[in-house]
Order: structure tokens, then sequence, then C-alpha cells
């Protein structure tokens, strides 16, 4: 089935809370139904949403917007150890990880309470204390807009990295997400070594799925705002990433700053630490601000437009580039 509208408001569909309009919006419920409708390709203006939380919407949208609302959920193979799970990608995020910790099966429960829908999850390879998603997917399903036949990426295919896909580089605004398939163990094997989440998860009674879930919230919901409560997209910036060299410049001027080393040699940094260092949490513009209690995170004060976002999120930029030499880029999606 497809639904249809036009000039249709796109507050409820980004988290930032911004009203901006698109002059189409389809919403398909099944792979074969986006086909039909695509014909033999859609050659018009088109931006592919998912819950719309890592989207800044600076103007109105005057294409087409499209939103998946395929929801179904198998198994497609089950063995002993592993369950591959195909989802839809319309499946809203954290009903998928509450999902697949109820059943017993690991590898999603890090990601517990991320907003979004799963193809979005692919195309962003979302990650959160110390696990990718692209660690489990085992497959993409998409349709082609240009000519709406069904492709088919392994995971190797996917490019999986930081906060990055092929659906960011080479395929970006080529495809539609119709399926995630994921590896899913049903041997559990807790990754806890990331920040104060090992100590959480003790406090509530030691590591089952459960746990690490309900750790896993805590966390968040003490560190991150509710996009029902208070508008934002997340992380605003990616945590950059730097060359040794500069990472130990870096350190012996700032002792207290945050590294984490990477197998590639570099060093990843945190946005978030950068920016409360730079004074941000002390200084919102009108509109904008950075959240209390995570300065990577910028926040829709009330009535912000996209431009006003994007000029608090401009005047970040600069301050760490001047005060750390570190150039911090986007990871929201900025339309218009
Ligand atoms: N920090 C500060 N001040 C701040 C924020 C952070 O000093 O205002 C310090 C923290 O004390 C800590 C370090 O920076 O030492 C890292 O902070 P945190 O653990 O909160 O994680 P992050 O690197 O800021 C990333 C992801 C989050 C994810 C967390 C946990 C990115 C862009 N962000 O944030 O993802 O939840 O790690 O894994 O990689 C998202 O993408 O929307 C998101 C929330």
């Amino acid at each position: 089935m497809i639904r249809q509208y036009t000039a249709y408001s796109l507050l409820a569909h980004n988290t930032f809370g911004i009203e901006a309009k698109a002059a189409r919006y389809v919403e398909f419920a099944s792979q074969s139904a986006l086909i039909d409708f695509l014909g033999d390709g859609f050659r018009g203006k088109a931006l592919v949403i998912g819950g719309g939380s890592n989207l800044l919407f600076v103007d109105d949208f005057d294409g087409t917007v499209f939103h998946s609302a395929i929801m179904d959920i198998d198994i497609v193979e089950e063995t002993a150890n592993d369950v591959l799970l195909r989802v839809g990608s319309g499946v809203n995020w954290d009903a998928l990880v509450a999902y697949t910790v109820e059943k017993g099966w690991s590898g999603l429960e890090n990601l517990s309470l991320i907003p979004g829908e799963v193809g979005a999850s692919a195309v962003q390879n979302v990650g959160a204390y110390g696990v990718e998603a692209g660690d489990l997917i085992e497959k993409v399903e998409t349709v082609r807009i240009a000519d709406a036949v069904t492709c088919s990426f392994t995971k190797a295919d996917c490019d999986f990295a930081y906060r990055h896909s092929i659906f960011k580089a080479t395929e970006k605004g080529r495809h539609i997400v119709t399926y995630v398939t994921y590896r899913l163990k049903k041997t559990i094997e807790f990754k806890l070594s990331y920040g104060n989440l090992k100590e959480k998860v003790e406090e509530l009674g030691g590591a089952t799925l459960a746990n690490v879930r309900r750790a896993v919230c805590e966390i968040r919901e003490a560190k991150l705002p509710n996009p029902e409560q208070i508008g934002s997209a997340g992380s605003f910036f990616m945590n950059p990433i730097v060359a040794a060299d500069k990472a130990a410049q870096l350190k012996s001027e700032y002792p207290s700053m945050p590294q984490y080393p990477l197998p590639s040699g570099e060093v990843k940094l945190s946005a978030g630490w950068l920016i409360e260092q730079c004074g941000w949490k002390q200084t919102p513009h009108e509109h904008v601000g950075v959240y209390q209690h995570q300065a990577l995170v910028v926040v829709n004060l009330g009535g912000a437009k996209g431009s006003d976002v994007l000029k608090f999120a401009s005047a970040v930029v600069a301050s760490v580039k001047e005060k750390f030499g570190v150039e911090l880029n986007m990871e929201v999606n900025v339309i218009g």
C-alpha cells in the first residue's frame, strides 16, 4: 500500500522540531508497493527519511520524501548459535532492540534507546557503547530509485566505518532501504568496556541482556535529551579523528582531554568535551544551545529555524578550530 500527501508538514518527522514542508510525501508499506510506485524509475528530486532523528531542515523540500512503513520481522535462518533476522526498514529501532533482548538474542542491546528506524541504522551505521549496527548487519536490501531494481549488499559491500557506509558515499541518494538482516547470537557476548557501563550493569544485579539494556537506557536518559521534550538530533557533530602526533600535542597542552586510540594509529577525540571547553554550555544563542549534560547535542530551545541551528553550529565549529586546531564535521544531514 502507498499513502501519498502533498504540501506535507515534516514537523512530526524531524526530532529537531523544525517546521518544513515536503512538496510530496510518499509512504510505502511493502517493497512491491514501492516498486509499483516507482514504475520504470523515479527521476525527480528525492529524499528518503527514517525517524527524522538525524535531519536538519533549513528549507522546505521541493521534491518527494519517501518513508518506509515496511514492518515485518522474520527469522530467515536459525542455528544452535545464531539467528538471522530480516527486518523491515520502517521498524522502530528501539522496538527491534527490545524485541531481540526479550527473545534472548544478543548483539543489539548496547544500542538501546537510539532514536530512528531500521533503514537509517544501516545508512548511518549507528553506534553507541562500543557497538555499531554494522557489526551485526549481514545484508542490506534496497530498491534503486533510478530504475526500481532491487539490490542486495553484503556487509563487506556496505563498507561500514564510524558513522559511515556506502549509502553515505558512492551510493548516496540512490537507494531506498527496504530490509536489513542482522546476525544475532544465542550465546551471549557482553560488551561492557565503554565508560561506566560495566559498573552500571553490576549495580542492576549483573550481566544479563535485560540489565545491559536497562543500564544503557539509564545512561542515555541521564545524558541525552528526550526528543519528545526537547528538540535535537542526538549528536550533532561526529567525534573528530586526528593523527597521533596531533593527539600527543593536544594531550600535553590539555592533559585531561579524553582520547581514544584507533587500530589505524589515529586517535578519536570527544567533540562533546572540546565544545564544552569552548564554553558553549554557558553561551546559548537565541533559540539554540547545547544540552547541559552533553555538549555534543545541539538543542532547539524553542522556535528555532534550521538556519538558526546552522548559524550556531558554524560558531561552535569555528571556536573549536580556533582553540584546538581541530575540525568538527556535522553528523546531522542538512536538507536545503
Ligand atoms: N564529554 C564532556 N562534555 C560533554 C560531553 C562529553 O566532557 O559535554 C566527555 C565525557 O565525559 C567522556 C567523553 O567526552 O569522557 C565521551 O562522551 P560520551 O561517552 O557521552 O560519548 P560521545 O563520544 O560524546 C558518542 C556517540 C553517541 C553515543 C555515545 C556512547 C558520536 C557522534 N556520538 O558520544 O551517539 O551515544 O558515544 O557510545 O559518536 C548519536 O550519535 O546521536 C549519539 C548520541
